[in-house]
């Protein structure tokens, strides 16, 4: 988090299946502040979908486009941001997310996550089962450079939502650390 005092964002990072989507919005009624998804942001400058633009431009094109939606969201006032699982770990994208922003990270047993990441095409870099536990690895390092990790592996999406609209209330001078949801 960059600056003092209260966050004017919450972003939520971590993998596909994390429950980002599921417990952003409930993080928003908390606050009272409005809720994004980042996929949504791209998909809608794009006019095509996530899937879509992975099939026709490629992964490189739709990460240049996660980039500048995370800038232009980065430009606005309070919300609540669910990102997609690969937006943290590009350096210029998570260099916009963490603007003003209590990062936090929705960690998730292996386990869990392949039971709920849907094998419908969906989520075109879970279309094979066996890259992701590789993946998950390979990300962590940068999902824990968020400012709270809370973990979701056996916690209801209201109590982990609580949690963490407790830690942006409290800020970055009291906030921070790990709390197992
Ligand atoms: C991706 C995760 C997806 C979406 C895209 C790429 C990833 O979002 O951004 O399919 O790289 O992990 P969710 O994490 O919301 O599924």
């Amino acid at each position: 988090m960059s600056g003092t005092g209260r966050p004017d964002r919450v972003v939520l990072v971590g993998f596909m299946g994390a429950g980002k989507s599921t417990v952003g919005p409930l993080v928003a009624r908390e606050l009272g502040w409005p809720f994004l998804d980042l996929d949504d942001v791209v998909a809608a400058a794009a006019g095509r979908t996530v899937p879509e633009i992975f099939a026709t431009e490629g992964e490189a094109a739709f990460r240049a486009a996660e980039t500048a939606a995370a800038e232009r969201v980065a430009a606005r006032g309070r919300l609540v941001l669910a990102t997609g699982g690969g937006a943290f770990t590009v350096p210029e994208t998570r260099e916009a997310l963490q603007r003003d922003a209590l990062t936090v990270w929705l960690r998730c047993e292996i386990e869990t996550l392949l039971a709920r990441i849907p094998a419908d095409g969906s989520r075109p870099l879970a279309a094979n089962r066996a890259t992701i536990a590789p993946l998950l690895r390979a990300r962590e390092p940068s999902y824990a450079l968020a400012d709270v990790t809370v973990d979701t592996t056996r916690t209801t999406p209201d109590a982990v939502a609580r949690v963490i609209a407790e830690a942006a209330r409290r800020g970055r001078n009291e906030g921070g650390g790990t709390t197992e949801g």
